[in-house]
């Protein structure tokens, strides 16, 4: 598939993200908050990335929002969140989920490498954005519309597909696909190296890496969660050790300079 825009959203409105990790009828509360425990279950390292309670009375942006499972965690915590998407069936289901919920948030549809003209240059605190900017195809545009809308002292938290990761060993092997839905038009993968590059304007101040996906896929898509047998025979504290060394998500944290 060609990785232009208007494939790119198509695809995102086919498959929004995480929109499977419940059975029960999307929009409904109980919907939601399956999908949350199931993506903070299998993804524990995002609340603690996010940091949600550290915005409370923040402007905090998001950046790539899907259905907003982080976008209703930012609200409850207190911050004032605007939250941006390309996939207006993704931002559809996020809508649905504030109001389910009462909270108060800005939902926009957009093409990220056009922020700038979607929300004006504003002074955010927290741009943040988990698994997007490699699916986007000039995310040098978008790192420049960031700088414009962030605030001298703003903080910017970001997760990219890591090169030297286990998951991208198994893709190079032919034993997986860059995401667990195929048929991604695009995903790209960075080094530090190249995140650095990619992050010009800023200082990163942390950068870990972090997620191996140990489940047998077959078996999780059914909700089941069968290990792989390499990975249940190793002991926790191995495990962890290669989620840090080989993980497929590049924790970045980062100031404007
Ligand atoms: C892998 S999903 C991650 C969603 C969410 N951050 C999460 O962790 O669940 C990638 C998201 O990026 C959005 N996206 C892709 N290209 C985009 C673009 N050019 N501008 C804005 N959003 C984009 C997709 O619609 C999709 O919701």
């Amino acid at each position: 598939m060609i990785a232009d825009i208007e494939n790119i959203r198509t695809y995102w409105n086919l498959r929004p993200c995480n929109i499977r990790h419940s059975r029960l009828p999307v929009g409904t509360v109980a919907y939601f908050d399956e999908v949350e425990r199931r993506k903070y279950f299998v993804e524990p390292h995002i609340p603690s990335f996010a940091d949600f309670s550290r915005w409370n009375g923040k402007k905090v942006l998001e950046i790539g929002c899907g259905i907003g499972t982080e976008a209703v965690n930012f609200a409850r915590a207190g911050a004032d969140y605007t939250g941006l998407d390309l996939s207006e069936v993704s931002l559809d289901i996020a809508r649905t989920r504030f109001r389910v919920f009462g909270l108060n948030g800005q939902l926009i549809q957009c093409n990220a490498e056009y922020l700038l003209d979607a929300v004006g240059p504003d002074s955010f605190d927290l741009v943040y954005s988990f698994g997007v900017l490699h699916h986007i195809p000039c995310p040098e545009r978008v790192v420049d519309g960031i700088r414009k809308v962030i605030r001298a002292d703003g903080e910017l938290r970001v997760m990219l597909y890591a090169r030297n990761s286990w998951k991208s060993i198994m893709i190079d092997e032919g034993f997986d696909q860059p995401e667990a839905q195929s048929g991604c038009p695009l995903a790209r993968t960075y080094t530090p190296e190249s995140a650095a590059a990619l992050l010009q304007g800023f200082r990163m101040t942390s950068m870990q890496q972090d997620h191996i996906f140990p489940y047998v896929p077959e078996k999780y898509v059914h909700h089941e969660y069968e290990k792989q047998p390499w990975f249940a025979a190793m002991p926790d504290e191995v495990f962890r050790a290669l989620e840090r060394r080989l993980g497929w998500h590049l924790l970045i944290k980062a100031m404007p300079v």
